[in-house]
């Protein structure tokens, strides 16, 4: 019985674990013609290369796109990406980033 116990909340685990990521992956799918499929470009030839970049870098740069306290001369560009994302979504997309190897 006690298996078994450790077996459904391994599941469980690992499931909120997948749930991150895909949500991560959906919010990552509308940056992809810029960024790159991985994260791997400079978007439309001026940004820096995001792709593995720590969570909490990304959150501060998406969050001050949508507050204006971030950016270079084509921020006006990712504050239009960044306003509907909710704080979680930008979590979610920050870490599925720094996944990317
Ligand atoms: C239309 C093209 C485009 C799309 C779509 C786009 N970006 Fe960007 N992104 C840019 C550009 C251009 C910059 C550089 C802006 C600036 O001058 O600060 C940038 C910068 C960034 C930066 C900071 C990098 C730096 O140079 O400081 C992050 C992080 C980022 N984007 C994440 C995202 C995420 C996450 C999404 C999807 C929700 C996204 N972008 C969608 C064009 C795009």
């Amino acid at each position: 019985m006690k298996i078994v116990n450790k077996i459904v909340l391994g599941l469980v685990v690992v499931g909120s674990l997948t749930a991150v990521s895909a949500n991560g992956a959906e919010v990552f799918n509308k940056c992809i013609a810029c960024h790159g499929k991985t994260a791997e470009k400079k978007a439309l030839g001026k940004s820096q290369i995001i792709k593995g970049w720590e969570t909490s870098k990304v959150v501060t740069a998406l969050k001050g796109y949508k507050e204006g306290t971030y950016g270079g001369a084509m921020k006006a560009v990712m504050k239009g990406q960044v306003m509907s994302l909710s704080d979680s979504q930008i979590e979610d997309v920050a870490k599925f980033i720094e996944m990317q190897k």
